[in-house]
């Protein structure tokens, strides 16, 4: 028998008060990565309560860290780490666990990394951070689905990516701050995660240049120290409450969010019909609940996110008349168009260009989650759907959304969490 948690979903309430934004997923993995490349004690505050965490916590554990959790503080000992390995059983749960391979592999000379499969919507290589570390001197193979590296001394390269992607950017500038001369990161990503990630290896001692820049120069240093560190908000977080807030006719208060990393999300829902205003670390998102039609584009920071890309079609299907979304960094990534579709949503899709032609209503369906932004994507729609949506396979969305169904109904909606027999 398989039981797994789903949420039921009346839709229909508007969406108000305040909500707390937590710290960013894709923050805090590279950073709970970069503290094996010094032995010592590490604090790390602001840490969101996710599964990806939680799976993140395992693998270093596994290495031979301790990690203590109290809270949103998790206390990280890496004095102890012995086994240079992550294995297939946590990576194929989190493709993140690849951060562990650049850490590893230039402070322990050694690192065997099960190579992360595809996703439920496509490929996912990871031949850039490979290429990167070859180039940096270190031997690798490709070994019954493992990644073994092997190095005596990572050497500083000049890596032009052919693409921004954000995980090589985080492994070499890991791997990079420890080797032997000066690394060039040329059309490096400058995702806001990727610039707090440099900014906690420069706390550590790292000498690197260029943060926040799609050009890095690192200078390799023989060792670096502890250091503690407060996590960024998590920018996909906000940009989803916003959404909700919007298509449900609400007035949220995003506290403790960056409107700096949510421009692009900011201007699209402005030029949709929400009222959009800003004080601080506080956005407030106010909207009558009626949705014009916006086309996106997805793009690298600081263009619009393809981790908000889900959530905006379903915002869409509800507009006012037709919209263009079109993915460029993940083609594959429209497993939610068929759920989608299960709430009477029109949506036409031609390789990585989906049409959306906004609905009057949307109503109620079974449906299931097949992704972390998919699933946030029908949690959404079923809010303003007429009737029950039931949401199964709901595991993704606890990967990357700190207790949603709560902080969701402190906002008034209607959304509770079931186990469910899948299998008997
Ligand atoms: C990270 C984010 C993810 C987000 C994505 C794009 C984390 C933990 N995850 O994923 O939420 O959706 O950035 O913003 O931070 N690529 C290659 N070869 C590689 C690596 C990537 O071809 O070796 C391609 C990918 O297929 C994709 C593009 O580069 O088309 C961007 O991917 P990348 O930025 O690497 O994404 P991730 O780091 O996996």
């Amino acid at each position: 028998m398989i039981k797994m948690d789903k949420f039921i979903i009346n839709g229909g309430n508007q969406l108000n008060g305040s909500v707390r934004i937590g710290g960013a997923k894709n923050a805090v993995l590279p950073i709970m990565a970069c503290t094996l490349l010094a032995d010592g004690t590490y604090s790390i505050t602001n840490v969101p309560d996710l599964r990806d965490v939680r799976t993140m916590k395992k693998l270093l554990e596994s290495i031979g860290a301790g990690v203590e959790t109290d809270g949103g503080t998790l206390t990280v000992n890496t004095r102890n780490c012995v086994n240079y390995e992550a294995p297939y059983d946590l990576v194929k749960t989190m493709r993140a666990s690849i951060y562990v391979l650049g850490p590893l592999i230039s402070r322990f000379g050694y690192a065997k990394v099960s190579l992360p499969g595809g996703c439920a919507w496509g490929p996912r290589p990871v031949n850039l951070h490979i290429e990167g570390l070859r180039k940096m001197g270190a031997r690798i193979a490709i070994e019954n689905g493992y990644i073994i590296a092997r190095a005596d001394t990572l050497k500083g390269a000049h890596i032009s990516f052919d693409l921004p992607s954000v995980g090589a950017t985080g492994n070499l500038m890991m791997a990079a701050a420890l080797a032997e001369g000066t690394t060039v990161l040329e059309n490096a990503a400058r995702e806001p995660e990727i610039t707090a990630t440099a900014q906690f290896l420069t706390s550590m001692g790292a000498r690197i240049e260029g943060t926040g820049t799609d050009h890095l120069v690192i200078r390799g240093v023989p060792s670096l120290h502890p250091a503690d560190t407060l996590i960024i908000p998590d920018r996909i977080e906000a940009g989803t409450f916003m959404v909700a807030a919007h298509m449900t006719g609400g007035e949220v208060v995003l506290e403790h969010a960056e409107p700096a990393h949510l421009a692009a999300v900011i201007d699209k829902i402005e030029e949709s019909g929400a009222r959009v205003t800003i004080e601080d670390r506080r956005i407030t998102v106010a909207s009558d609940g009626v949705v014009s039609p916006v086309n996106i584009t997805t793009a690298v920071y600081p263009g619009f996110p393809t981790d908000m890309q889900a959530q905006w079609m379903s915002l869409m299907s509800v507009a006012g008349g037709s919209s263009v979304l079109t993915d460029t960094i993940y083609p594959d990534r429209f497993t939610h168009v068929a759920e989608l579709r299960r709430f009477g949503a029109d949506i036409t899709l031609d390789h990585n260009v989906a049409i959306v032609k906004g609905v009057a209503a949307l109503s109620g369906a079974p449906v299931m989650s097949t992704d972390l932004r998919a699933s946030a994507s029908l949690i959404i729609a079923g809010l303003v759907a007429r009737g029950q949506t039931d949401v199964s396979r709901i595991y993704h969305i606890d990967r990357g959304y700190e207790h949603i169904e709560k902080k969701l109904g402190a906002l008034g909606a209607d959304i509770r969490r079931e186990l469910e027999t899948l299998i008997t």
